[in-house]
Parts: structure tokens; sequence; C-alpha cells
């Protein structure tokens, strides 16, 4: 019988992060300081992020290692498996190949802890005692309070409200590892405040939650916060899922022509997809697609230009796709893939045409993930069900075509918490959302000038 899964030994984790900035086809636009708008210098960043994450998020050098003590954590999940969908693959029809790699087997279910133990480490080296916080989903929120929980340190969580009603055990499992999460917007900054002053009935966003998570840590001199996507040490961190796929493939004896994943910020795409970067760029013909939500179009409906991270327009000015900060997208089940911008990074490589992007409404992405469970099992969360939805559109082409295309996709999250919206899904209370085109213009008129 041939082998579908495909595992490297705990030895052969990556022992550094791929940095895509001296592979990058055009210079990256610096980001800007949210009230000079001058590119931001390393000491503005310095109330808020430890001096070694700076250092990764503006470095040039090719590769960093990565520190024993993180290894040493990574180690309790990584490497993760690669696996070859094949009956998946029958129940399409397919010709096309089609490998995963499965980020779901991580303690807190996602790809998330990849930066989180990362995150925490260079936070705790550097003497702070708490880290704050936003989550959509709840999948980073939990990667961060197990990683706070590792190295001994308190973790808040400014949840994203309707998630967080949708996900009540997201908040316990963040408890059973110590840290405290809430509704956001809160009562417990003045930016939380603020919005509910305006509208007592919102579902809240990322980017409100982020203007909590920063504005918590910008007035505690023990706090420091920590993102879950977006910035380039990040997606540094996250490497690991494709420079581990790259091995594992060549044990498979294949390589991809197209690697998908689905987009929030970017991080899940990036680990997987910017490892094969450099080889993009010798000519071989891959593709690299990004997979978003049609109520939250950031790339496949955005502009690329200067704005905000968060809400209330604390964070640094950063050159990407953007669907204006002010936006607030509906409140689909896919809560990490509800953010209006894109990592600069991700959105630079989308405007040079190394990276595509396409977009699904939610419904189409449930009855994929469905094809999924019943073909080979598992129940991905609803951000990951994106991604699939994008392997099946492919490998139905690779059928029509009669080509042998081999699909290389990320299995970013399992839906364990998901049942809410499975069950939403299955009595037909789903609905998709129309392409929220006047609130998308509205956001967009309030970008800052910097643009
Ligand atoms: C399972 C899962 N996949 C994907 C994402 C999207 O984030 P990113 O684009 O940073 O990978 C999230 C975010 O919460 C998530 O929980």
């Amino acid at each position: 019988m041939p082998d579908f899964r495909y595992l490297l030994s705990e030895r052969e984790i990556p022992k550094t992060w791929y940095n895509v900035i001296p592979d990058l086809p055009a210079p990256m636009p610096p980001p800007l300081h949210p009230a000079t708008l001058q590119p931001a210098r390393p000491e503005d960043l310095e109330g808020i992020f430890p001096h070694a994450l700076i250092e990764q998020e503006m470095t040039a050098a090719q590769n960093i290692p990565i520190p024993e003590p993180v290894l040493d954590i990574l180690r309790l999940w990584r490497p993760t498996p690669l696996q070859r969908a094949v009956r998946f693959e029958k129940a399409l029809g397919t010709p096309a190949k089609i490998f995963f790699k499965n980020e779901g087997v991580s303690p807190a279910g996602s790809h998330k802890p990849n930066t989180a133990i990362a995150q925490a480490y260079y936070n705790k080296a550097a003497g702070v005692k708490r880290l704050t916080t936003e989550t959509g989903a709840g999948q980073w929120g939990s990667a961060l309070a197990l990683a706070c929980n590792v190295f001994g340190m308190e973790c808040m969580v400014y949840m994203v409200k309707c998630s967080f009603y949708q996900k009540p055990h997201r908040r316990t499992m963040m408890e059973c590892w110590g840290a405290k999460c809430v509704p956001s917007p809160s009562e417990l900054t003045q930016a939380g405040r603020k919005i509910l002053a305006e509208d007592p009935e919102t579902p809240g966003s990322l980017g409100i939650a982020i203007s909590e998570a920063v504005e918590d840590a910008a007035t505690r001199q023990d706090t420091n916060y920590s993102l879950g996507s977006v910035l380039n040490h990040v997606l540094l961190h996250q490497t690991v899922i494709g420079q581990e796929a790259i091995a594992q493939m060549k044990l498979a004896g294949a390589t991809p022509d197209i690697v998908i994943a689905c987009c929030g910020g970017g991080s899940n795409f990036a680990g997987l997809a910017f490892p094969y970067v450099p080889e993009k760029a010798a000519g071989k013909n891959i593709r690299l697609i990004g997979v978003e939500p049609a109520a939250c179009p950031t790339m496949t409906k955005g502009i690329y230009a200067y704005d905000f991270g968060d809400k209330s327009g604390m964070t640094p000015l950063l050159k990407m796709d953007t669907l204006g900060h002010d936006f607030i997208p509906p409140g689909i089940h896919a809560g990490g893939l509800r953010y209006h911008g894109m990592s600069p990074l991700v959105s630079l490589l989308h405007r040079e045409g190394v990276v595509e992007a396409v977009s699904y409404p939610q419904l189409k992405c449930f009855e994929a993930a469905m094809t999924f469970a019943r073909a080979e099992g598992l129940i991905v969360a609803p951000e990951t069900s994106h991604a699939i939805c994008c392997v099946v559109d492919e490998a139905l082409k690779a059928k029509e075509e009669g080509k042998e295309k081999t699909i290389l996709f990320n299995l970013s999250g399992h839906g364990h918490f998901d049942m809410a919206a499975y069950e939403k899904y299955f009595a037909g209370e789903l609905t998709d959302y129309e392409y929220p085109e006047e609130k998308i213009r509205e956001a967009l008129a309030h970008l800052p000038k910097a643009s």
C-alpha cells in the first residue's frame, strides 16, 4: 500500500526562519508613524514590542536562527504531518493530487502557536510580565494563552464580541491556560468605551480589539502587546510550515503546481507559501493563491494604500491592501478572516503578481468543508474552509482540463470549537452576505492622508 502521510522526525524541525524580504521583487514601503506620517523608527515601537521582535520586523537577513527554548516547545507538536487527501480526490473525481499540511494538530488547534511561542519567549527574555492581544476566532487568543503559560506570563485577550458569543468554549480554553478573556469592545479601555457609546450593538471587529489591546499595553509598564498576524515578524515565525512542507513533498516525490491557504492577516498563507517564493522567482511555474471571504474581500476588492492597523488609529500606518480601518465586516463565522487589512508583505507580493487572490461566500465554503470532512474525517475551522473551497475549484478545473495538477493547501486549524457554526449551516440558518460595497466605499473615504 502506498504511503499517504509524510512525517519528519523532531530533529528535522527547521532551525531557522525564512525571511522573504531579500527575495521581494520591489522594496517594502516603510511603516509610518501615526502622528508624524514619517517612517517609523525602531524606538517608536519600543513601548509595546521587545527589541528582538522589532529587529526581526526590519531585518534583511535571509535566515534567522530559531532560539533553542522556542524549538524545545515547538517540539510538542512539530513537525506537523503532511498528508495526501486521497479520499477527497476520489470524492471530487479529480486527477489532481491533493496534499495538505495539518496545522490543526497543535495544542491550541491551529498554526497560531508557531508565532505565539516565539513572541512570548522574546518578551519574557526582555523582562515583560504580561501580554495583551486581540483575537477573532479565538485561535490566536488560545495560542497566546498557551505560550504565556509556558513562559510563566500573564495574558489578557480582547475577543471580538460576535466570536466571543459564537464560541464560548474558546474563552474557557484560554482560562485553562491561565489567561483572561473579555468581549471586545469592552468597558476596560477608552477605545472600547467610545465605540460602545456610539454603537452598543456592534458585533466588534479585529480592528477594534487591536485598539483595546494596544491601549492596554501602552498604558502599563509591565505589559507588551502581541499581534497574531499581519506583521513581518509574525509571518517569519510561520515559515516553519512551508520549510517542512518542502521537505515532506520531497518525501512524497511531488512538487506543488498550486499552493493555497486562507487569508485573514496573511500569516498561515505566508507560512506555507513564502518558502516557495525563491522557486517561483527562479522560474518554476507555481501558483500561490490566498483565499478570503466575499464578506471581507481585502485583496480582491480593497486598495493598496497606507492605513492604520486598528480602528482607532493608534498603530503605525502600513502600506497594505485595505478596505479601510473603519470597515466592520459582517459577522461571518470565519472570525479570523474578518480583518480590514492584509499583511504588507502579502499585499506587496499580490500587487507584484507573485501572489493571486480569490474570494468565496461562506455557504460554498461550508459545503466544501463538509465534502472534505466526509472524505477525510477532519472537521476544519471555518477559516480553513475557504482554502478548501478554492482547492475544490482548482481540482474540478483540473478534471475538466484532464490535467494532473498537484495542489498543496494549508489546513490552518481544526473546527472542534466551531460546532455552533456547523449547526447553523445544517439548520439552513447561515446566509451569504452581499459584498458590502457601500460600507467599504465609506470606510475607504476615511483613509489617512499618507496614501
Ligand atoms: C484556523 C485559522 N486559520 C486562518 C486564520 C487567519 O489568520 P492568518 O491569515 O493570519 O493565518 C485564523 C485566524 O484567526 C485561524 O484561526
